[in-house]
Parts: structure tokens; C-alpha cells; sequence
């Protein structure tokens, strides 16, 4: 007999990014109703989607609200959750899969290789949607350019990538690169870009941006893209 999840529960010291007064899967459940309006592709029930830097969020709203979907494979950096992320969904439902890359990140891995050495992500697959939020806005700009360029070999045919990041053109009076780590003392909590320098990046890797709107508070957005390939 098939005894599908419908509770995934998540240890608290895993949960990445839910706001104060905001359940995960709240603003989960929000990201993933606006991310399907935006992207205009039908309901998850028909999607591959890789979601890289996943945290627990998406795969904990899908589980929890019951949504259907086609296939879902999380990236992260954090050995710990990932392990813990395929052992509570992946082992029991085929349509889950984690993967864990061993990858430095000033903010979350400080033990792991520069990201720069990393010649793949760990997947084969290509996807109909790749999604990342909250992962750009903690990337330096070398970091953002190898992600824009391993991401481009997974994209299906027809498929769209949405990514949200910090978009500023104030910090071009202050940085000649486009970019500022807004707060020094807490390097990568704040990644920002200026418009131009994200534009760049993104057409140097293969990208052609379809949609950028800034943050929406309402939808827990920050400023985001969606890109398809050039
Ligand atoms: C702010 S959390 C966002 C988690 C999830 N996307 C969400 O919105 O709930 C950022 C996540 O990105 C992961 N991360 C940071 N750098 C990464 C990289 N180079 N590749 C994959 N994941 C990364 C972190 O471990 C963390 O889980």
C-alpha cells in the first residue's frame, strides 16, 4: 500500500527564511502561487522543477498544503538538511530528491571549496522551471556568474528560471563593479547588484530576461527575474 506523506515536519534549527509573524509554509504556499502566476506555465502537478539553495521551505509547503507535483530536486549547500531532507521525503517519495554540494559560502558553509571550483551541479536532468530564492541575494558576483552558467545546461527546452536578488542602482555612485555586500561586518547577509551588473551576467551565461519586477512585500519577494535561454 502507498502511504504518501502529507506532514513533513522540519527541526526549527533548519528553517531558513520565514518572516516574524509568517509560518513557513505560509509564505511558502504564497512564493509558490505567485512564482506559477508569473511564470505561466500551468500548475506544478506538470513540472520538473530543480530548486537550488532549497532550504526547506518548498519542499515542506508542497508536503504540508498537499500540492501536487510532477518532480521537485533541491540543491544545498548544508549537508545536515539536505541529509535530513532526503531521509524524511526523498527515501519515501520518488518524486522528491535531495543533493548536497560541499560549497564555501561565507553566510552558511564556511568549511566547504570555492563554489568557482565546482564543474557541475549534481543532477543530469534538465527542468521546466529552475527556482532560486533567497540564494542570489547572498552570492558574490563570482559565485553569480558560475551559477548562471552551470544552471544554463538543466534548463528544459521551453523551461524559464526565476531567481529573486537585490537590485540597487544607488551603489553605483559608491561601487564601480555594481555590486556592494551591504553589510561588511556580516559578509553575504546582503548581496546587492546594481541593475545593469545583473543584466550583464546574466546575458555573458546565456540568459535572456523575459520579467524583472521589484520586491513585493505582499508576495515575501524580493526583487526578482525570469529568464529563459537565449
Ligand atoms: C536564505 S536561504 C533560502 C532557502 C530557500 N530557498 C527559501 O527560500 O526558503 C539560502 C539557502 O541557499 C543555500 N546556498 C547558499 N549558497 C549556495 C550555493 N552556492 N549553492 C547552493 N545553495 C546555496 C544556503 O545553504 C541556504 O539554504
Amino acid at each position: 500500500m502507498s502511504t504518501k506523506l502529507t506532514k513533513l515536519q522540519i527541526p526549527a534549527k533548519f528553517h531558513r527564511n520565514h518572516l516574524a509573524n509568517t509560518s513557513t509554509t505560509d509564505s511558502g504556499k504564497a512564493l509558490i502561487d505567485y512564482a506559477l502566476k508569473i511564470l505561466d506555465m500551468g500548475t506544478l502537478g506538470n513540472l520538473d522543477v530543480l530548486d537550488i539553495g532549497c532550504g526547506v521551505r518548498f519542499a515542506q509547503t508542497i508536503i504540508n498544503h498537499q500540492l501536487s507535483i510532477k518532480s521537485y530536486a533541491g540543491i544545498d549547500i548544508d549537508e545536515e538538511m539536505v541529509d535530513m531532507l532526503q531521509e524524511r521525503l526523498g527515501d519515501k517519495d520518488p518524486r522528491f530528491s535531495f543533493y548536497h554540494i560541499n560549497i564555501w559560502n561565507d553566510l552558511y558553509n564556511q568549511t566547504g571549496v570555492p563554489f568557482t571550483e565546482l564543474g557541475k551541479l549534481p543532477v543530469e536532468d534538465r527542468y521546466d522551471v529552475i527556482w532560486l530564492f533567497s540564494v542570489f541575494t547572498h552570492l558574490n558576483p563570482d559565485d553569480s556568474r558560475h551559477m548562471l552558467k552551470l544552471m544554463s545546461k538543466h534548463l528544459s527546452p521551453g523551461g524559464k528560471l526565476l531567481f529573486t536578488t537585490h537590485i540597487n542602482d544607488e551603489i553605483t555612485k559608491d561601487s564601480n563593479s555594481g555590486f556592494v555586500d551591504y553589510f561588511p561586518d556580516e559578509p553575504l547577509k546582503a548581496a546587492v547588484y546594481s541593475r545593469a551588473t545583473m543584466d550583464k551576467m546574466l546575458d555573458d551565461n546565456g540568459w535572456k530576461v523575459e520579467f524583472f519586477k521589484e520586491n513585493t512585500p505582499e508576495h515575501f519577494i524580493a526583487d526578482h527575474y525570469i529568464c529563459t535561454l537565449a
